[in-house]
Parts: C-alpha cells; structure tokens; sequence
C-alpha cells in the first residue's frame, strides 16, 4: 500500500517529503482553507516536493464547469490528477477528463454503487472516506468493510481504478486499509508521525542503551 500524505500545509509537505517514502499529495477545499494559501500556489509548490500523483479538487458544478476548471490545473504540472466530487455531474465529468487522458480521483465515495459508478467513467481512482463512514454508523469497521467491499468488487470485474483509502483518523484506520488491501492510504501528518512509533520500540531503544554503555 502507497503512502500519500492527507494535507496542503506546505511545512508538513516539505518535512514528509524529506522521509523519501511519500509516493503522493491529496488536498481538498478544507485542506487548502487551513493551509491559508491559493489551491494554485499550493499545487506550485507540493509539485516540486514530491513527485508522484498530486490531487487537486474542483469546486462542485455543473460537469462543463468542472471540466473547464480541471483543464487549468491539469495543464500545471504531468503529476496533477482531478479530484471530483461523486455526483452525476461528477460522473460526467471523469468520463469527459478520460477521455482527455486526464487523470482523476473520485471522492466522497461512501457505497459500492457509487465506487462502480465512477469505475465504469474511467476514475483514475476513488477514494472510500472511512472515518466519515464510521462516524456515520457509529462503528469502527464501516470504513474498513467498504474499502474491502470495493476492493473486491474492482478485483471481481477486472476494474483498473485504484482505491485510496481517506478520512483517515488514527492508526487502526492505516491497519484496516492494509488488511482491505487498499492500493493507497492518504494520512494525515500526525497520523504518519505515530505510524513510526511502539512502546515497545522505546523501550527496546532504551535497553540497547544501556547495555552500550556497559
Ligand atoms: O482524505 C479525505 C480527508 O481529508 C477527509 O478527512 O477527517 O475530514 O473526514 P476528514
């Protein structure tokens, strides 16, 4: 499973580019809004911090519209793939940016219905938001059982769509997506920092330690 990082802050970008394991950027408009830049002027500088697909999210509208707007980015930089949200005219959307040789990302996908939708239009990818699903149900294991669900169903009818596992909260969600066999998880950056650490790595540290001194 890839690892893309979940954020538009550009310190957090440049620190996680820093790891070399980050294979991807995904933003989106509360992303870009907390990162108080322009969605233009991030994507002009997450595009030199990491190479790898960069997702960049039109605002929803009609599909003429959304297809206008995804022209510009597209036309940044060969790394920048459309976010699109899952409507109909999102749908008709990717279909038309498919047909383009344009790469995209579905998003807000919460079904299997709505994963095969975009499927069938030609998504790049789609991107299941576990904890929004889980906060939904009140449970720990929607998410995980759609991103499974997807996964199956993409395996089942030779779909090529890869699903990036998002609304990531914590690091059972990132062992969810491994065991669901999500292709890509995007992960917020305290949640990629706490993916490093085990008390009992601490504390094997601290005894090789000591031992050392000895
Ligand atoms: O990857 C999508 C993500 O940014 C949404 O996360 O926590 O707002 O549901 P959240």
């Amino acid at each position: 499973m890839k690892l893309f990082a979940d954020t538009a802050i550009i310190g957090e970008i440049e620190e996680v580019s820093t790891w070399g394991i980050i294979s991807g950027v995904t933003t989106n408009p509360s992303l870009i809004a907390k990162s108080g830049i322009a969605l233009t002027d991030a994507i002009q500088k997450i595009v030199n911090l990491v190479d790898g697909p960069i997702s960049a999210e039109v605002a929803e509208g009609n599909a003429t519209d959304m297809v206008q707007e995804a022209k510009v980015y597209a036309k940044m930089h060969k790394n920048i793939v459309i976010k699109i949200p899952m409507t109909l005219e999102g749908v008709k959307a990717v279909k038309q940016l498919t047909a383009l040789g344009i790469k995209t990302n579905v998003t807000l996908v919460f079904s299997t219905s709505q994963a095969l939708m975009a499927a069938t239009a030609g998504a790049t990818y789609v991107s299941p938001f576990m904890g929004r699903l889980d906060d939904l149900t009140k449970t720990d294991t929607a998410g995980f059982e759609l991103v499974k669900d997807i996964k199956e169903m993409f395996r089942t009818y030779g779909f090529k769509t890869q699903i990036i596992a998002a609304s990531i909260r914590h690091l059972n969600h990132v062992d969810q997506s491994i065991k669901a066999g999500a292709d890509i998880a995007t992960i917020p950056f305290h949640v990629l920092k706490e993916m490093l650490q085990h008390e009992l790595t601490d504390k094997g540290l601290a005894i090789f330690r000591e031992a050392a001194k000895k």
